[in-house]
């Protein structure tokens, strides 16, 4: 008899129990899942991990991403107090490099206030190392457990890794996509009933698309959250995935382990599972909030403007040869575009308080909906 790792053995248990499951409560149970989600016991990132994010490529990343909250702090009119609040910090890599580079503005060095938010113990044990020596910090669990005041908020591949809702077109409507168990392995079902009046809700140029195309949807609670924040409190947010700029049909739920894509339903809680975010979904939620939304725009086009060539320039100046070559090939795979490159599949999005109407490097703003 195979045997099953304990988290494989409860979707199981809950399958059989109370049927197929949406694709979202399956993602979610295998990323967050208290004892056995992927994020809780391990961590997945860089060369001996699963996968490797922009930060972790160079130092370069959170050093411009410093810059950016600098200048978003000169816009609030230079705050004594702010809050500099990270979704999902990851090994804490770019909370540290952007506050080593803040270091060279003392007066905005010291109003910051650093919270994480970070479910994951095994991440926070890293992140207790990185920012050891750096500045002092608090973690939440919820960006609303925050104390209340001004924000600069930042977050880069934290939306990929929240649940997706997967809809069906089908003759009778838009039926959600779940998992379930056939001939004793996990396997994608379809709801029997359509989920009620779904279609009003799909974009008008997805509405008609042929019976089996897939349409994602996010809950709408994180980016409100952090919308309702910037609103009340002042601020801006700066939010970094990969995604589409316009909300679209497709199926991108992946799974990705040991650098390499596997199949989202096998050996559940061993890989990394994200889908695009909708950037578009994103922006006319935070719209709705009453905020202004800036871009988005590609991670290249932002990187670039931000100077990230110069400061690649720099860095190659004043260190030896290997590490020179590292620089180089470090600043293409981040800014580089094509169909599969960094540079363009990752998007940035600003959401900033109405006072502020421009963000560094980031296209013109768009008015609360
Ligand atoms: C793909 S990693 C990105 C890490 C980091 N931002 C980077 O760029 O290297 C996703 C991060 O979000 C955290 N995370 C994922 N889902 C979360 C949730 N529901 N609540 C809080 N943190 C979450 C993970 O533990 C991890 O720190």
């Amino acid at each position: 008899m195979t045997e099953h790792s304990p988290l494989e053995h409860y979707l199981r248990h809950l399958i059989a129990t109370a049927g197929p499951m949406p694709v979202a409560r399956y993602m979610q149970l295998c990323m967050t899942h208290p004892d056995y989600g992927y994020y809780v016991s391990r961590d997945p990132l860089g060369r001996g991990g699963d996968f490797i994010t922009a930060p972790e490529i160079s130092q370069m990343f959170g050093e411009l991403i410093g810059l950016w909250a600098a200048s978003v702090w000169n816009a609030m009119g230079m705050p004594e107090r702010v809050q500099l609040i990270e979704l999902g910090p990851g090994r804490g890599t770019m909370m540290a490099d952007a506050l080593r580079a803040i270091r060279i503005l003392p007066a905005f060095y010291e109003a910051i206030e650093v919270h994480l938010i970070e479910l994951s113990p095994s991440l926070r044990a890293v992140q207790r190392d990185t920012l050891a020596d750096v500045k002092p910090f608090q973690w939440h669990h919820l960006l609303g457990d925050v104390p209340d005041g001004p924000a600069i908020i930042l977050a880069n591949e934290y939306f990929d890794a929240l649940p997706i809702h997967q809809m069906v077109k089908q003759e009778t409507g838009w039926h959600e996509r779940m998992v379930g168990l056939v001939d004793d392995a996990f396997a994608y079902t379809i709801a029997p009933e359509p989920t009620p009046r779904f279609g009003v809700s799909v974009p008008p140029h997805v509405r008609n698309a042929p019976n089996g195309t897939i349409f994602e949807w996010r809950e709408t609670n994180e980016i409100m959250a952090i919308a309702r924040r910037i609103r009340e409190f002042g601020g801006a947010a700066l939010l970094i995935d990969y995604g589409h700029i316009r909300s679209d049909a497709g199926d991108t739920f992946q799974a990705v382990a040991r650098h390499e894509y596997a199949d989202p339903l096998r050996t559940p809680g061993t890989a990394d599972l994200t889908a695009h975010v909708d950037f578009q979904a994103l922006a006319d939620a935070a719209q709705t909030m009453g905020v202004l939304t800036h871009g988005p725009v590609e991670q290249g086009a932002f990187l670039t403007q931000l100077g990230i060539e110069t400061r690649a320039q720099t860095l190659i100046k004043h260190s030896a040869s290997q590490s020179a070559s590292d620089v180089a090939s470090a600043l293409k795979r981040l800014v580089e575009s094509g169909p599969k490159a960094m540079g363009s599949l990752f998007k940035v999005l600003g959401l900033s308080h109405p006072s502020i109407t421009t963000l560094a490097a980031l296209s013109d703003s768009n008015g609360p909906a």
